[in-house]
């Protein structure tokens, strides 16, 4: 594990809760009851908790942080967690998981790490299996602000942890092997100012 970021995020998950915005609802369509879900950097999980709770019983809660997932536990004593670095190879055989979740967690890579996350998702994910996933847009730059670090095209360190930020042509690149189900910039309100993230639904 990186000890330094997950111990950032371990303070933050003390601090802060977020809850359930209905971003999911649309692709439930696409999901069947035992499909097996991973989310990842989950956080507090309202997603996994929200599949858990409408049926979907094979859900995993995953992220780095312990605190993250001690809460997690905590709160929903049926909902499987377990640690994991998404900058890590995946710990689980090729094409085993269904559906992979993962909201404003892809954006804190550099472009390599990136590409390698995205490689082993594709990996793990079962043939037709689906990536949906929220990530901060280019367009969230313009309330960027000025004491970030811009290391590389897109990609910032803010003194206690790096972002990057998404353009159209990223997915372009980035997603060449998976089928895209759907596209689109949204706006979100979440965190005190708003946000410009890219909502996407991807296939293997
Ligand atoms: C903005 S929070 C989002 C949390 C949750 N998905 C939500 O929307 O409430 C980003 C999450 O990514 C996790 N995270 C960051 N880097 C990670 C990594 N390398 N491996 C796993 N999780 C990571 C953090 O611990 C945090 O829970």
């Amino acid at each position: 594990m990186n000890n330094n970021l997950s111990k950032h995020w371990d303070n933050i998950h003390l601090q802060y809760n977020s809850t359930y915005d209905g971003w999911l609802d649309k692709y439930i369509k696409l999901f069947n009851k035992d499909d097996v879900i991973l989310e990842l950097g989950c956080g507090r999980a309202y997603c996994s908790k929200y599949l858990f709770d409408n049926g979907y019983k094979y859900v995993i809660a995953s992220d780095f942080s312990e605190v993250a997932l001690k809460i997690v536990t905590r709160d929903n004593q049926d909902i499987k967690t377990m640690a994991i670095d998404i900058s890590k190879p995946l710990p689980f055989a090729s094409n085993f998981i269904n559906i992979m979740i993962a909201d404003l967690s892809l954006h804190y890579f550099d472009d390599l790490t990136t590409r390698k996350i995205l490689n082993e998702i594709y990996r793990v994910l079962s043939i037709g299996g689906y990536l949906i996933a929220r990530v901060n847009s280019v367009n969230t730059l313009l309330t960027i602000p000025q004491e970030y670090n811009e290391l590389g095209k897109n990609f910032y360190y803010d003194g206690k942890m790096y972002k990057r930020f998404f353009s159209k042509e990223d997915f372009d690149i980035l997603f060449e092997k998976f089928k895209f189900y759907s596209l689109s910039e949204k706006k979100m309100d979440r965190y005190a100012k708003t946000k410009i993230l890219w909502e996407f639904c991807v296939r293997k």
